[in-house]
């Protein structure tokens, strides 16, 4: 080191004595001043610079490392890329006049969101007019509510007007006419609904008692697909209501704390029972949860091994487990994190863990009023239309489980410009967990090194979906592929300009 400085400061002396070599005229003294200032500024901007470098994240942050503010909540490069849905050159105008398709739309919002769309590219395909989807009522879900009370049916109708043509209900003369009721084959493609349009020489009316048959993800003509995106991403706007009701909380979320956090915290009494996820909880929440499994019929799995299915990484992350996550990613405790879930299990108990980290939880229940709540309460899928904009909305987006809700955000913040979305490696993260329960591995430098290794590349960045997973056969395959929905890249993200 002091030998580098008498270096530097003799090259600087032996430089300035051959510039100026003996008086100093008022020429060389201006020369002299100049280079001065300007080495002053270089040091000056090299300091500020080190200091950005350096800067702390906050006081808190001592016991993760320190990440700049760009890592945690900036968007992954996404390479220029956009939406991309208008049609191609030789995409044709509505068809179909005199057929109709009835369609009974089933499942949470998601699973009803994604089944409409593809059922709009069915009816194009089938070249059927659509009768506006009846909702589901008697699921799971209980929810009464009407296709024009979660969606805005107007807009629904009007825009994609080019595409199919859609009606609020069947003509007077076809109510009683019999029709063909159809569950589709789950994964089918083009072919497979070419043929199905023989159904139209018996009948004018097909009833699709499912919505969720699940179009093929790939090999879809890029018109179809785009379909499904424009049907997806603009038609199936919320009911203005709900809209106007997201819009306020997503603004309030940001006069509090700027940036936030969306979990999706899966760690409801259900997903744990169909799941049989029991770790860290108390022998009487697992029996009850057991319990819960064995009376429900439609849940197949009856005997499962909580150790085993937390090893495969098939358990949704606790609350603790979360806390750990998110501190190891290097969020301070101040970070303003909004829970988009239904009902905690064992709800402020369990959530203490989380809390007791980080205290800036919110739920919709603290951000919005109860006054603003009333009209929502007891509809399921307009509060999770509400949790849905929050999501999508958010500067950082984690699901803790995967699933519908979880792929329909992913997949939309994709398509709006690859905001961040961090996937846990839930497989990864239970071994690390096991490491620090077992006393292997200490909460700190290590522990956040190791996570932020095993996150590197689930943090939303583009890249195309992913095909069938191998090893698997016949119609099994289409199964393992990547959901369309969570990532409609190729199809209707792309590089060009002028796409929209
Ligand atoms: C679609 O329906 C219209 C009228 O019902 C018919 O003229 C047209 O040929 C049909 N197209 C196809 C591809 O079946
Ligand atoms: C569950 O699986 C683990 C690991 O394979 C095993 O050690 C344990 O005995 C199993 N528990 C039961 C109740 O079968």
């Amino acid at each position: 080191m002091v030998n580098k400085r008498g270096n530097y400061s003799h090259s600087r002396n032996s430089l300035a004595t051959k510039l100026f070599p003996r008086k100093l005229t008022l020429f060389s003294i201006t020369v002299y001043a100049i280079l001065l200032f300007a080495f002053s500024i270089f040091i000056f901007i090299f300091h500020i610079f080190e200091h950005e470098r350096m800067k702390p994240l906050s006081s808190e942050g001592s016991q993760s490392q320190q990440l700049p503010d760009n890592k945690l909540w900036g968007a992954p490069h996404y390479y220029g890329l956009r939406p991309c849905v208008k049609p191609t050159a030789k995409y044709k105008a509505t068809q179909g006049w005199d057929r109709y398709m009835t369609v009974r739309s089933n499942g949470g919002l998601n699973q009803m969101r994604t089944g409409i769309s593809d059922m709009v590219a069915v009816a194009r395909i089938m070249n059927a007019t659509l009768v506006i989807p009846q909702l589901d009522k008697r699921s799971f879900w209980q929810d009464s509510s009407a296709f024009s009370d979660v969606f805005d049916e107007l807009h629904f109708t009007t825009s994609l007007q080019g595409d199919v043509r859609i009606v609020k209900e069947l003509p007077k003369e076809l109510e009683h006419v019999p029709r063909a009721r159809k569950h589709f084959t789950s994964w089918s493609g083009m072919s497979y609904y070419e043929e199905m349009t023989h159904l139209w020489k018996d009948y004018q009316v097909v009833h699709v008692v499912k919505s969720d048959s699940r179009l093929a993800n790939n090999d879809l003509p890029v018109d179809i697909q785009r379909l499904r995106c424009r049907a997806l991403y603009y038609a199936l706007r919320f009911s203005p209501s709900i809209d106007n009701l997201g819009k306020k909380l997503v603004e309030r979320l940001r006069s509090r704390g700027g940036r936030y956090i969306a979990l999706h915290l899966r760690y409801e009494k259900d997903m744990l029972s169909f799941t049989g996820c029991t770790h860290g909880l108390t022998d009487a929440e697992s029996e009850e949860l057991r319990i819960m499994r064995e009376n429900t019929n439609h849940w197949k799995m009856k005997k499962i091994n909580s150790t085993e299915q937390r090893k495969g990484g098939f358990c949704p992350l606790t609350p603790k487990e979360v806390a750990i996550f998110l501190q190891a990613l290097g969020y301070p405790p101040s970070t303003l994190i909004y829970i988009a879930a239904g009902e905690i299990y064992g709800g402020h108990i369990h959530l203490l863990d989380l809390t007791s980290r980080f205290p800036n939880v919110v739920f919709k229940e603290t951000v919005a009023s109860q006054d603003e709540l009333k009209t929502f309460s007891n509809h399921a899928s307009q509060t999770a239309a509400l949790d849905y904009i929050i999501s999508v909305e958010s500067d950082v987006f984690i699901p803790s489980y995967s699933g519908n809700m979880a792929r329909a955000v992913e997949g939309h913040r994709r398509f709006l410009g690859h905001q961040k979305t961090i996937t846990p490696d839930r497989k990864g993260l239970v071994e690390v967990f096991d490491k620090m329960e077992a006393g292997q591995l200490e909460e700190g430098t290590s522990v956040s090194y190791l996570v932020m290794q095993l996150h590197k590349n689930r943090q939303g960045a583009p890249r195309k979906r992913e095909g069938p997973l191998q090893g698997f056969k016949g119609r099994a395959r289409f199964r393992t592929e990547e959901s369309f929905y969570q990532n409609p890249y190729p199809e209707c993200i792309c590089r060009s300009k002028s796409t929209l």
